[in-house]
C-alpha cells in the first residue's frame, strides 16, 4: 500500500507496478487501452524489464488499428455522448424520466422538483455510523445474562440479512438502475442514495465490529442460512436483466422490465423486505436493549423510507409519461409480486423469532406486512390486497416521522443537520 509519506524514489523501484500494468494485453483480448499500448511500446518508464513475448506483436501494431477494431457503442441517453457544439439550450419540456434524448449533463432547469428536494433532504439527514455510541451494547452483549438466546438470534440474523442486502441495493442502483433513468435531478438523488447505501453497509459492519461478532458468519448468512438467503434470491433476477450491457430501454417490453425492476427493489425490497428486521431491532431499543444498534437502524430506516418514496415517485412519473406500460396484465403481475413478498417476509418473521420475543410474534408481523403492502399498493395505484389489515405497531409510524422529535432512546436530537458542516478550528 502506498501513501503520501513514501519517497518518490519508490515509484521507480522495479517492484512498483501501477495498476494499469497489472494486465498485460494479449492477442485476442479484444480491448487494449491506449495507455497499455504506450507503456508496452516503451513511451512510459519501463517497469517490467521482461515483457511477455506476445507484447512485441502488440507493440508493432499501429494504435489506429486498435481504434478501428473497437465496436460501435450506443451511448444515446447516457450522458456520455459526444458534445454537440452550439446545440439548442435544454428546455424543461425536453426532459423525460426514461428514454430521454436531451443532454443529461445539465442539472437545470429542473423538471422534477420532488427529486431535487429529496436530494436536499437526504443531504440534510447526513450521518455516520461512528457517531453512535456502542459501549452499552458491547457490555450487554458480553453479559451472559444480558440477552436471551432468541434476542441474540434476532440481532445476528438481521445483521446477516442487512449487511449484504444493502450492498445488493447499491449494486443494483449503480450497475442496473442509474443508466436507465435519463434525468439529471433523479440521477443526483440516485448518487446520494448510492452513498447512503454505502453508509448503511458501513453501519452494519460497524455493529459487527463493535460487538466483536464473527464477521465471516454474519456476512455469509445470505448464502448459508435459507431464511436470510430467500429475499436476496428473490430480488436478484430483476437486477440481472437491467445490468446486462445489451439491455436498452425504448420498447414497451423493455420499459416494462425497468418498471418491474423498480417495483421489485423500491416497493418490495426496500419497502417490504426491510420492515420485519427494522421493527424487531427498534423494539429492542424501545426496551432499552442494544440501543446503539437500534439507533443505527433508526437512522437507516429514515433513509430507507426516503429511498422508497423516491422510487415510488419515479414509478409514478414513468406511468404518467408512459401510460401504455401500465396494462391490466402488468398490474396483476405487480400485485402478484407484492403478495409473494408478503409471504416471504412473513416467513422471515417466523424464522427469526420462532417462539415470539419482546412482546412480538409472527402473526403480528403477518398483519403488519399486510398493512404495509396495502399502503405500497395504493402508493403506486394498485388496489389494496388485504382489506381490514390493521397496524399492530403504530409506534413505527412515529419513528418514520422524525421531524423535530428526540429519538426513542433520548440519547440525542435525531434531526441534526450538522454532518456536512466544516469546522476550521
Ligand atoms: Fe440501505
Ligand atoms: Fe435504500
Amino acid at each position: 500500500m502506498l501513501n503520501w509519506e513514501d519517497p518518490l524514489a519508490k515509484f521507480n523501484e522495479p517492484a512498483f507496478k501501477p495498476q494499469h500494468e497489472e494486465h498485460h494485453p494479449r492477442a485476442g483480448d479484444g480491448i487494449v487501452s491506449n495507455e497499455a499500448l504506450m507503456n508496452t511500446a516503451g513511451a512510459a518508464p519501463v517497469v517490467n524489464p521482461t515483457p511477455p513475448a506476445n507484447e512485441a506483436v502488440i507493440a508493432a501494431t499501429p494504435v489506429e488499428a486498435f481504434h478501428e477494431e473497437e465496436p460501435e457503442t450506443d451511448l444515446t441517453g447516457t450522458g456520455l455522448e459526444d458534445i454537440e457544439m452550439g446545440a439548442e439550450r435544454i428546455q424543461v419540456d425536453d426532459k423525460k424520466i426514461i428514454n430521454c434524448r436531451a443532454d443529461l449533463n445539465q442539472l437545470v432547469p429542473f423538471k422534477y422538483e420532488w427529486a431535487w428536494q429529496k436530494y436536499l433532504d437526504g443531504c440534510a439527514n447526513h450521518w455516520m455510523p461512528q457517531e453512535i455510541n456502542m459501549t452499552a451494547d458491547l457490555a450487554l452483549w458480553r453479559d451472559p445474562n444480558g440477552l436471551t438466546d432468541d434476542e441474540r438470534t434476532i440481532i445476528k440474523r438481521n445483521l446477516g440479512f442487512f449487511s449484504t442486502a444493502d450492498s445488493l441495493v447499491a449494486n443494483n442502483l449503480v450497475l442496473a438502475v442509474y443508466k436507465h433513468i435519463t434525468n439529471p435531478e433523479c440521477r443526483q438523488y440516485l448518487l446520494r442514495q448510492a452513498f447512503e447505501e454505502a453508509v448503511h453497509t458501513h453501519a452494519y459492519q460497524y455493529c459487527v465490529e463493535s460487538l466483536g461478532l464473527d464477521e465471516g458468519e454474519i456476512f455469509n448468512m445470505y448464502r448459508e442460512l435459507p431464511a436470510v438467503a430467500r429475499k436476496a434470491e428473490w430480488a436478484l433476477p430483476f437486477t440481472k436483466h437491467l445490468a446486462d450491457p445489451n439491455f436498452h430501454t425504448g420498447t414497451a417490453e423493455h420499459d416494462q422490465k425497468l418498471l418491474r425492476e423498480l417495483i421489485a427493489f423500491y416497493v418490495i425490497f426496500e419497502g417490504i423486505f426491510f420492515y420485519v428486521g427494522f421493527t424487531q431491532i427498534l423494539s429492542m431499543g424501545r426496551r432499552n436493549k442494544m440501543t446503539g444498534v437500534a439507533e443505527q437502524f433508526q437512522y437507516i430506516l429514515r433513509d430507507e423510507s426516503m429511498h422508497m418514496n423516491f422510487g415510488i415517485d419515479v414509478i409514478n412519473q414513468i406511468k404518467i409519461e408512459n401510460p401504455h406500460l401500465w396494462t391490466e396484465s402488468f398490474q396483476q403481475e405487480a400485485v402478484q409480486m407484492i403478495r409473494e413478498a408478503v409471504e416471504l417476509e412473513t416467513q422471515y418473521a417466523r424464522d427469526t423469532m420462532p417462539r415470539g420475543v419482546l412482546g412480538l410474534n409472527a402473526p403480528m408481523f403477518e398483519e403488519y406486512l399486510q398493512f404495509i403492502a396495502n399502503r405500497r399498493c395504493s402508493q403506486i395505484g394498485l388496489a389494496e390486497q388485504y382489506p381490514g389489515a390493521g397496524n399492530p405497531f403504530p409506534w413505527m409510524s412515529e419513528v418514520l416521522d422524525l421531524k423535530k422529535e428526540k429519538n426513542f432512546f433520548e440519547t440525542r436530537v435525531t434531526e441534526y443537520q450538522t454532518g456536512g458542516a466544516l469546522s476550521w478550528d
